[in-house]
């Protein structure tokens, strides 16, 4: 029985990235939510038997804390290439690797699909290498593929080296590669220095045909996963690429974009069916939607938790929870900690901190809750503060089901209101308020009621 090849991943990531302008290292720019080098974890994810071997450099300390247990890493001090590059893993990986996939941290639109196919060619391939390409008609800055007369791949040119006619190849070398990785030991050994004093990996290419070896190469279908992100100009171009990508995918499940291309969707949220979005809503960090509820125009969610069958119009969430059939906006904020359970709806001008709202609750106009817990079917009137913060301590309110809170309230909190209990309009709550009894005034006291007599 032959033994399972053991695959390994190398990612080269120690090139300064000198065109992003930054003192941020590239690859830990952000794209949609993630930085730049999660992108080529998660293409080699489940493809290599062992943790990917990640090659540092500029930024190494950086880049080694952002991306933490996920990677093994290696520093490569100078950089002296991308053959340099590879070799510096050599140690980790020598003993380890049959097959070595060799990727680079700033192709963040490349798919796992792609890179799978490559290792399955490799594993197919009599030669040494497999090695992807794309057609381009903007060629610039990319090593050109030389084709033999049979077709296979004879050289890869840099640019810098190229004959005008090689320029003219339109055939391009995207620096993935899959290799049987202990040839390939033995082979970087064997590149020369070039004009520029680099090693270039690219002329392992060269040197299998020296040893009469074939190299393959798949031909990418979709250029765009070959952008590679050298500038600004090119991360937004990734994320719009990438936008359409994720809305795309959504849409083909079962989510409603009334547009798209206003629409921005990390790619570690969740969405239920038949939910729709309306333009200029941003989904970000680990938020998560339930089926049919509509969410924007105009909102803003950062790890919410959202359920099924709500309406947000015009709100922020940020790390807050919102139960089924709640209605929200606009021009409402959860801050972190607010829970709004079944059916609560809060209307125009409202924000909630580390608050819940249990079922039914009412908050329609203008109103501050933090730090608060209110009663089943209560009603918050329009102005209702709860008066928190004491300069020092953040003090919690605690208000029974069936209250009905009149306009413009202040809650001094400490405070407990009992269940049924009322405040009048204006009134300034500053001591606990029995269940079913009526407070009124400044600062707030029970209210008599005058028994109509006949
Ligand atoms: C490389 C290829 C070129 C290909 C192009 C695709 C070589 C010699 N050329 O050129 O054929 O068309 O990519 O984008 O490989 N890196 C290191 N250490 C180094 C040098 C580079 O880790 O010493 C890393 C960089 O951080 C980057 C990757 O390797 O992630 C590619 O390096 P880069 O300098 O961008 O190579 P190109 O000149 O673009
Ligand atoms: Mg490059």
């Amino acid at each position: 029985m032959t033994k399972t090849p053991v695959i390994s991943a190398v990612i080269l990531a120690a090139g300064q990235g000198t065109r992003m302008r930054s003192s941020l290292p590239k690859v830990l720019h952000r794209l949609s939510g993630k930085p730049l080098i999660q992108y080529s974890l998660d293409a080699v994810q489940g493809l290599s038997s062992n943790p990917p071997v990640v090659v540092i450099g500029h930024g190494a300390d950086a880049v080694r804390s952002a991306v933490g247990e996920n990677a093994r890493f290696v520093v490569q001090q100078p950089q002296l290439g991308t053959g340099h590059a590879v070799m510096s893993a050599e140690q980790l990986l020598k003993d380890e690797a049959d097959i070595l996939i060799v990727t680079t941290a700033d192709m963040p639109l490349l798919r796992h699909e792609t890179l799978r196919k490559l290792v399955e060619a490799q594993l197919g391939n009599n030669g040494p290498i497999t090695l992807l390409t794309g057609f381009a008609d903007d060629a610039h800055g990319f090593g050109r593929i030389v084709r033999a007369a049979d077709g296979s791949v004879q050289a890869i040119v840099e640019e810098a080296a190229a004959t005008p006619a090689q320029l003219a190849i339109r055939e391009l070398n995207l620096s993935i590669y899959c290799f049987d990785a202990k040839w390939l030991w033995g082979a970087l050994k064997r590149i020369k220095l070039s004009a520029k004093g680099e090693y270039y990996l690219t002329d392992v290419v060269a040197i299998a045909r020296e040893d009469g070896l074939t190299v393959q190469a798949n031909v990418l279908s979709d250029f765009n996963e070959a952008i590679g992100i050298n500038t600004r100009v090119h991360l937004a171009e990734a994320e719009a690429l990438l936008r359409q990508r994720i809305n795309r995918q959504w849409m083909e499940f079962g989510v409603t974009l009334i547009d798209p291309a206003a629409t921005y969707i990390e790619s570690t949220v969740q969405i239920g069916r038949d939910t729709i979005i309306g333009p200029n809503t941003h989904l970000r960090g680990k938020t998560v939607i339930g089926e049919e509820t509509t969410i924007g125009p105009n909102c803003i969610l950062e790890d919410a938790q959202i359920g099924s069958r709500c309406t947000i119009l015009a709100a922020v969430i940020e790390k807050a929870v919102v139960e089924d059939n709640v209605s929200m906006g606009p021009f409402a904020h959860l801050r972190k900690g607010a829970h709004l359970m079944k059916g609560v709806h809060m209307g125009n001008f409202g924000e909630v901190k580390d608050s819940t709202l249990h079922p039914g609750v009412k908050m329609g106009h203008f109103s501050y809750i933090g730090n608060a817990d209110i009663g089943e079917n209560t009603n918050i009137g329009a102005g209702t503060i709860t008066c928190n913060f004491d300069g020092v301590n953040k003090n919690p309110t605690v208000i029974g089901a069936n209250v009905f809170i009149g306009s413009d309230t202040m809650l001094v909190a400490p405070l407990n209101i009992g269940e049924n209990a009322r405040t009048g309009a204006g009134s300034v709550v500053t001591h606990d308020v029995p269940a079913g009894e009526v407070v009124v005034g400044v600062p707030a006291r029970p209210h008599r009621k005058v028994e109509k007599s006949d």
